[in-house]
């Protein structure tokens, strides 16, 4: 793999995957598409390859390909934030932006990579599998649930793979301000000295992924057997309680959780990846729980900053 185009590649997870890239790959020609909606270029500090500042979903960046080889897009530009709601500006800019993708993709016998999310279920309160998809809360998991169905019309003339994250956090997601994960605005509370605020009684439990398993599938993805989606998670579900207890345990603090009422009747008070279907497509396996992705987090980047 050497000519390698990363979209939505200065946002939190595709930075972390460009970063790791460019060093297990040097002689890697890396390329960038971005427009900064929801990020910025300081996640790419050390980056050495070319970046195209542009809105995926307008074809004017894909003039840039013309002549050029591409072997793999890892597809990450996404809205990422849940709470916009405006539908035809969600759909279009994440809808158009993958169609684009795939054309290109085409043209040039690139396999693809693509960011779905686990927003495509819904609520399901036991170990989730890839055909419960098609029930999600938001136009956001809407937008995901339809570039999965956009996917498969073009199995037969390329690789397209889908990875349906769950949660996930880890460095270099402060530029995503609100939408950043409930882990890491928990610790910076915790580390400001106040008490964590959760939901009441902190038992609602979702699969929390660090992004440093992420980025090892995200790479491993191509080699799945067949195109396919599949799940991205640890296959864990783990409630807030144990995260406030793992974030206390590595900041060595003991705050109490501080309940309150949750607002939000749509909210997914469970959610567990069934990794089943991944392990068997490339062999995958987390190498960090979420207790042990937190312990890293917290010790060797947000306590070092
Ligand atoms: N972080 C999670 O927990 C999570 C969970 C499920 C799915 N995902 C998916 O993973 C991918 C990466 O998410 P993230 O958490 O790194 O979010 P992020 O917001 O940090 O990254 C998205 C990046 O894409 C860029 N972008 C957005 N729309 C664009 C467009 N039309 N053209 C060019 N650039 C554009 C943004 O500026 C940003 O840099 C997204 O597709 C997201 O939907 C993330």
């Amino acid at each position: 793999m050497k000519d390698i185009l990363v979209t939505g590649g200065s946002g939190f997870i595709g930075s972390n995957i460009v970063l790791e890239l460019q060093s297990r790959f040097p002689e890697a020609r890396i390329t960038v598409l971005e427009d900064f909606r929801s990020s910025c270029f300081k996640n790419l500090l050390g980056f050495k390859g070319d970046l195209l500042a542009y809105d995926c979903s307008d074809r004017a960046w894909m003039n840039w390909a013309k002549g050029k080889k591409l072997d793999i897009i890892y597809h990450m530009a996404a809205i990422t934030d849940t709470t916009i709601l405006d539908e035809q500006k969600m759909m279009f800019d994440n809808v158009e932006g993958f169609r684009n993708v795939l054309d290109l993709a085409v043209e040039k016998k690139a396999a693809v990579v693509y960011a779905s999310s686990a927003a495509t279920y819904g609520s399901i309160d036991r170990p989730i599998k890839e055909s419960d998809a098609g029930h999600p809360n938001n136009i956001y998991g809407y937008s995901k649930w339809i570039m999965d169905q956009l996917a498969p019309s073009y199995y037969d003339k390329t690789k397209v793979v889908g990875l349906r994250f769950f949660n996930v956090f880890g460095p270099r997601e402060y530029y995503k301000g609100h939408a950043a994960s409930m882990i890491y605005q928990l610790a910076l509370k915790m580390m400001e000295g106040h008490r964590p605020r959760i939901f009441k009684w902190g038992e609602q439990k979702r699969d929390h992924i660090y992004v440093k398993d992420v980025v090892t599938a995200t790479l491993m993805a191509h080699k799945a057997k067949v195109s396919t989606v599949m799940n991205l998670g640890t296959g864990q579900a783990t409630s807030f309680n144990e995260i406030v207890d793992a974030l206390n345990e590595a900041l060595g603090t003991n705050h109490k959780p501080d309940y309150f009422d949750n607002p939000y009747s749509f909210y997914q008070n469970f959610t567990q990846a069934d990794m089943s279907h991944h392990e068997k497509m490339t062999g995958f396996r987390c190498r960090y729980t979420t207790r042990e992705g937190i312990l890293d987090y917290v010790r060797n980047y947000l306590l070092k900053k």
